[in-house]
């Protein structure tokens, strides 16, 4: 069982833009999917994996991801004079679930610019880092098993899934070679976003990392990379050539369900699978889909 001291950060800094025009005023992870906006359910799961303390990376829309995390109480006044404890509860809860602080990106230089905000906050610690876009189910844990190995084996640790070699252009990509575990893997070297041609494998980086804070230094050094933004993957190469920096960099292949909120088909598909789960939801949506699936 993992006792974790550690911090998590998730990065929700940036443009969204393939969400546009929804992302115009929202960031991508205040999406609602079902009836929670996605980012809720990655605090939901750092919580589940004992995390207590939660740093979120806002950019330019920041009022609508603080202000979730924040009291409401003209809300919860009028709730509790109409005797409406259920929905009450549901208010108050996302006040309630860990300590959440906020620091801001200022521009949107990538995903690397956005870790290193974490800085100041993480100080010497190992830390997570989680996408605020990507959802694990809950019945699938991996953030725990990747800070057990990361504890255990002195690493730092990516969390990685088998894709279709056509859609590995979207990801970071990882070299790797097999370890003593089945679902850990050494990590070799890494590439941001390969065509299929030059793709290493077809292990896809996904949102969950647990970071040394070595990698700060790195990423101070880490030049703008693909797309002009100073990329996580480019840091996380360089600690995988050289295992003298910060120890290891190995991989958890998770085989779990994973939804991609950030991109509009998944998200779609996200919400439905997450809504069919659902007792108060599913029954009534698994109906309606089966009188509609026939004249598709
Ligand atoms: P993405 O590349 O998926 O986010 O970044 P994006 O740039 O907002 O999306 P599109 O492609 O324009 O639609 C992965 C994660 O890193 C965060 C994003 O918020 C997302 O959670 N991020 C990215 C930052 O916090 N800052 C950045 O500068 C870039």
């Amino acid at each position: 069982m993992t006792t974790p001291t550690i911090k998590a950060v998730i990065p929700a800094a940036g443009l969204g833009t393939r969400f546009l025009p929804a992302t115009k005023a929202m960031p991508k992870e205040m999406l609602p999917v079902v009836d929670k906006p996605a980012i809720q359910y990655v605090v939901e799961e750092a919580v589940g994996a004992g995390i207590d303390d939660i740093l979120v990376i806002i950019g330019r829309n920041k009022n609508a991801l603080a202000n979730h995390f924040d009291r409401v109480t003209e809300l919860e006044h009028t709730l509790e004079q109409k005797g409406d404890h259920g929905k009450l509860a549901r208010v108050n809860e996302t006040s309630a679930l860990a300590d959440i602080h906020f620091v801001r990106q200022g521009d949107p230089k990538g995903l690397g610019h956005a870790v290193l905000r974490a800085r100041r906050h993480v100080g010497k610690e190992t830390f997570a880092v989680m996408l605020g876009d990507d959802l694990i189910d809950a019945r699938d844990p991996l953030l725990s098993r990747m800070i057990d190995v990361s504890l255990s084996r002195s690493a730092t640790v990516v969390a990685l899934m088998e894709v279709d070699p056509s859609q590995i252009h979207l990801y970071g990509c990882a070299d790797i070679e097999p370890t003593d575990e089945a679902d850990v893997v050494t990590i070799k070297g890494l590439v941001e976003k390969p065509s299929a041609s030059e793709a290493p494998s077809n292990l896809a980086i996904i949102g969950r990392y647990v970071l040394k804070p070595e990698i700060f230094d790195v990423l101070e050094q880490t030049p703008p990379g693909k797309g002009g933004e100073i990329q996580l993957t480019d840091a996380l190469e360089e600690l995988a050539g050289d295992s003298e920096i910060a120890g290891p960099v190995l991989g958890v292949v998770f085989t779990g369900r994973r939804y991609d909120t950030g991109d509009r088909l998944d998200y779609l598909k996200s919400s439905i699978q997450l809504a069919l789960d659902r007792d108060d939801l599913g029954p009534q949506l698994g109906d309606w889909i089966k009188q509609l699936a026939p004249m598709l």
